[in-house]
């Protein structure tokens, strides 16, 4: 599969930027015309900021797996789609060549149907990092249904949480999940969600640890039981479901500054027209190549970026079961050097843990199948991007440090590789279609170079959020009113003498730890819940691997007798409420919180004081009570 719109030069990319920008409409439909639609669209784009309502190839008909799966069989048929690697090593890796997948697919997509799932039903997918992950995911999309995939790592409140929010009526898990040394027991977890989910009718369990689990009659299914019933019917053929350009493809859920998380709604033209678009662009990927993105397939990056991009591209995507420590700090080199990679995709978390290992796991590993290399999900610092360039690229490969996030479906800044002049730290150049804009407190922009600001989107791209489930105004207030007719990313952003952009990070009280996006409300409502917390307030602070660590200020009852047993106890509510990726890194016992007179906290001195700038807090006179700062200082983790 060739890519006419892959951008090869400096100069193109400066072409396709200017043309993307003075006509948006006819340079996405050039994009979107490499793609296979039952029917094509009517406009290009129809939008406004303020409702907000965008629509992209309206009147557009299609199913994204036809575009991943049924028009790469006659090309690719015998090509690896999917190359699995599992926890263990000493297991057999799988592949999956793209005839296979399209049959698992079909098979499954026919299980669901059999399952009374419909077009537009929500179905929520919580799994470890398997083939039959995928398997779902595409299985939904084919028959139009809506999957909703929650991150193995989250609690049973949390699955919850967004089952009930998105009305899920089916939930598909696996008994248990492998990641390093540790089982984890999803099913068990899933029946604890259920208790408070009436919506669920079925659960359909893939096998993986075969820890026992329950199975409730009439409620739970076994993966393979069904699949064998879809055998005996003769495994018959499954048409995709005719889709509209904008009917939702997925819902994905993501933390914000304020209340639960919110469902994040992406439709199935734009979004598989710019998963497709910054893939092959950003990676540069050639057909034959190996790509690896580290990511899970609960987070965004690998809904875009193992699945979407790469198989709508015909690309060899490998997923991996694991954990990058184990058995040992050596894995990920190992996987590259196992399955001759060539491009690796990872986060600048996993890169600063490995680099804590020194280079005994690197040596004696082939990395010379590695052509390029990508980073994603928060800041790479210059001591990071360096030792990846140096140890794992060898000098030899580019590294696009791709920013964007779940709201935006697709990389939105980053260098084209091997093509952008690249510079450590910095995301540097929009990609065509993207226009970025810096902005002051109040909205107003700030032009040239050399300047910082909160970064915002001007102008739709075929790949941004549609609306937040259920709650459009929560979708308005949240990106679309802080400032008038721009998309505000919650980002603050340094652009340079040479115009690029450089991420500082995030603006709102929104933490990103080991490139988890974790909002500080939610933390704080979960320590609230522990029995004995009064209040609590909660801020990040620099952490070496983890990029942001969480420290808690809390504030409890009564002096407890073990403030050590207390904490870890307080861990444990945390644990239940959000998962263990919420848990703090630090909890301070305070009695007090430095509030203005109107009850505000003002974290942006608990925030200092975590950072340990404890002589430069600003301007302390607004406080209520100025005297509870020096406690806190005194009293400092
Ligand atoms: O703060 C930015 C940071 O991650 C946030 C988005 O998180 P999420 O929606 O979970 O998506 C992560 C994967 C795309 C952004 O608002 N972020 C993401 N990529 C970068 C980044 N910060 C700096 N540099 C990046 N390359």
């Amino acid at each position: 599969m060739a890519y006419p719109y892959q951008i090869k030069s400096l100069e193109e990319y400066q072409q396709n930027y200017q043309q993307s920008v003075m006509d948006p409409e006819g340079f996405w439909a050039n994009v979107a015309d490499h793609f296979y639609w039952r029917r094509k669209w009517d406009k290009v784009l129809e939008w406004n900021f303020k409702d907000p309502d965008v629509k992209w190839f309206t009147g557009g008909k299609l199913n994204i797996t036809e575009n991943c799966l049924d028009r790469h069989l006659g090309t690719l048929g015998n090509t690896p789609a999917i190359i699995w690697e599992p926890n263990d090593p000493e297991e057999h890796h799988r592949v999956i060549t793209y005839r296979d997948l399209y049959n698992k697919v079909c098979q499954f997509a026919n299980v669901l149907k059999n399952n009374g799932v419909k077009k537009g039903d929500r179905v929520c997918i919580y799994m470890g990092m398997i083939p039959e992950l995928a398997i779902a995911v595409l299985a939904c999309a084919r028959i139009g249904a809506i999957h909703s995939v929650v991150f193995g790592g989250f609690s049973a409140q949390s699955i919850a949480d967004r089952i009930q929010d998105a009305q899920a009526s089916l939930v598909i898990t696996c008994d248990g999940a492998f990641r390093g040394n540790k089982d984890i027991p999803l099913k068990s977890v899933i029946d604890d969600a259920l208790i408070g989910c009436p919506s669920v009718k079925k659960v359909i369990v893939c096998t993986r640890t075969r820890t026992p689990v329950s199975m409730i009659k009439g409620r739970d299914l076994w993966w393979e039981d069904e699949i064998k019933q879809v055998e005996t019917m003769g495994n018959p053929p499954c048409p995709a479901e005719e889709m509209d350009a904008e009917d939702m493809l997925f819902i994905l859920y993501t933390s914000g500054s304020t209340g639960k998380p919110k469902g994040v709604v992406h439709t199935c033209g734009g979004y598989m027209v710019y998963a497709n678009y910054t893939f092959v662009n950003t990676f540069q990927y050639q057909p034959g190549e190996v790509y690896f993105c580290t990511a899970d397939v609960g987070w965004i990056t690998g809904h875009s970026y193992i699945i979407y991009g790469p198989l709508s591209a015909g690309a060899t995507t490998l997923m991996f079961e694991g954990v990058p420590t184990y058995p040992d700090a050596g894995r990920l080199w190992s996987i590259v050097d196992k399955f001759r990679v060539n491009i690796l995709y990872t986060a600048p978390t996993a890169i600063r843990s490995l680099m804590g290992y020194g280079l005994g796991p690197v040596n004696h590993k082939d990395l010379s199948s590695l052509r390029k290399l990508g980073s994603v999900g928060e800041p790479i610092n210059e001591e990071a991007w360096h030792w990846f360039k140096d140890h794992i690229g060898k000098g030899r490969c580019p590294i696009v440090d791709t920013w964007w996030q779940t709201e935006t479906g697709g990389i939105m800044i980053t260098p084209i590789a091997g093509v952008t002049k690249e510079k450590p730290g910095y995301a540097t150049l929009p990609l065509p279609g993207i226009q970025p804009i810096l902005v002051d407190e109040k909205g107003e922009e700030i032009k040239g170079n050399n300047v910082n600001g909160n970064l915002c989107i001007k102008f739709p791209w075929p790949g941004m959020l549609r609306t937040t489930y259920g709650d459009h105004e929560r979708c308005r207030t949240t990106y679309f009113a802080t400032y008038d007719n721009l998309y505000f990313t919650g980002d603050g952003c340094l652009r340079d003498e040479d115009g690029y952009y450089r991420i500082t990070g995030r603006v709102d009280d929104v933490l990103n730890v080991s490139g988890h996006r974790i909002g500080t409300a939610e933390v704080e409502n979960a320590i609230n819940m522990h029995a004995g917390v009064v209040e609590s307030a909660v801020v990040g602070y620099p952490h070496d691997i983890k990029g942001q660590g969480i420290y808690a200020y809390v504030i409890t009852e009564r002096q407890t007798h073990d403030p050590e047993l207390t904490k870890k106890d307080i861990l444990q509510t945390v644990s239940r409420i959000i998962g263990p990726i919420a848990k703090p890194d630090k909890i301070q016992f305070v009695s007090g919180l430095p509030k203005t007179r109107s009850g505000k906290i003002m974290r942006r001195i608990l925030r200092k004081i975590a950072e340990g700038e404890l002589d430069n807090l600003g301007d302390t006179s607004t406080l209520l009570d100025p005297a509870v700062v020096e406690e806190i200082k005194r009293s400092r983790l």
